[in-house]
């Protein structure tokens, strides 16, 4: 997969929105403000969601394994920067999003997201397995979707396909299987951090990329993955995912 470089101004821009959304977790405790700028400011996931577009005439957004909520924190600072600028001329809309909904099993993360984006989104504690999509134009599943095994993930992305509309948007990032070491690494990060806070250690069901492709198009999606802006995501792979 080639990288497509970020314009220098690009950057700055980039660097502003990191710096708007990991304000929202000043107030929090400090292990959800250092984690929310490490994780915004090094990993490419964020800016690709937002070059690529896919979320720009969305409304209504469920992420699915939301962590601490940081997708809903670079959305609504995306939104700030781009009525306060600059904002680059060739980058898309960031969403103007009306309803945003988190749910993940992990009840710390849940309240830090409560505590730093409570005013502007619903997060509850749930079992992503479980979670009604009903609604929502925009389903996302960054790094979550290998925590459940292959027949839940084949149900899971039926539910969304019969929840959204048709163009409705699916972000899914996965491990891709077929990566090699980078892969394996990633599952041992993935494992590591795992029992870390849960005193556990998870297991994973990944697929390579044309596999979760091929699962997309079965599920009813018409799918692809998206080019990377810049730096390294280890295995991971952004694939956007249209309800055909
Ligand atoms: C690698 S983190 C990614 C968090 C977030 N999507 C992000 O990109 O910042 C994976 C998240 O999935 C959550 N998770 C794993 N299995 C889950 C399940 N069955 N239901 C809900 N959340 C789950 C974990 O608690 C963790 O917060």
């Amino acid at each position: 997969m080639s990288v497509v470089a970020v314009p220098a101004t690009a950057q700055a821009v980039r660097e502003q929105i990191c710096a708007r959304a990991s304000a929202y977790f000043d107030g929090a405790d400090r292990f959800a403000f250092y984690f929310a700028h490490f994780k915004l400011k090094s990993d490419p996931l964020f800016t690709d969601v937002l070059l690529s577009g896919a979320l720009s005439g969305c409304r209504n957004l469920i992420d699915l394994g939301c962590g601490q909520g940081l997708l809903t924190a670079w959305l609504l600072a995306a939104r700030a920067q781009r009525r306060q600028g600059p904002w680059p001329t060739n980058w898309p809309e960031p969403p103007v999003l009306m309803r945003t909904r988190g749910v993940d099993l992990r009840a710390t993360s849940i309240a830090r997201a409560r505590a730093a984006l409570g005013e502007h989104a619903d997060f509850q504690v749930q079992d992503l397995r479980d979670a009604d999509c009903s609604g929502a134009d925009a389903v996302a599943i960054l790094d979550a979707l290998h925590f459940i095994d292959y027949a839940e993930q084949r149900q899971r992305l039926e539910h969304i396909r019969a929840c959204l509309p048709a163009g409705g948007v699916l972000l899914l990032r996965i491990a891709n299987a077929s990566s090699g070491f980078s892969y394996r690494l990633a599952r041992w990060v993935d494992r590591l951090n795992d029992f870390a806070r849960d005193g556990r250690i998870p297991h994973i069901s990944c697929r390579s990329v044309p596999d979760w492709l091929t699962l997309l198009r079965r599920c009813g999606f018409e799918a692809q993955a998206q080019e990377r802006s810049s730096g390294s995501s280890f295995a991971n792979t952004l694939l956007i995912a249209r309800a055909a």
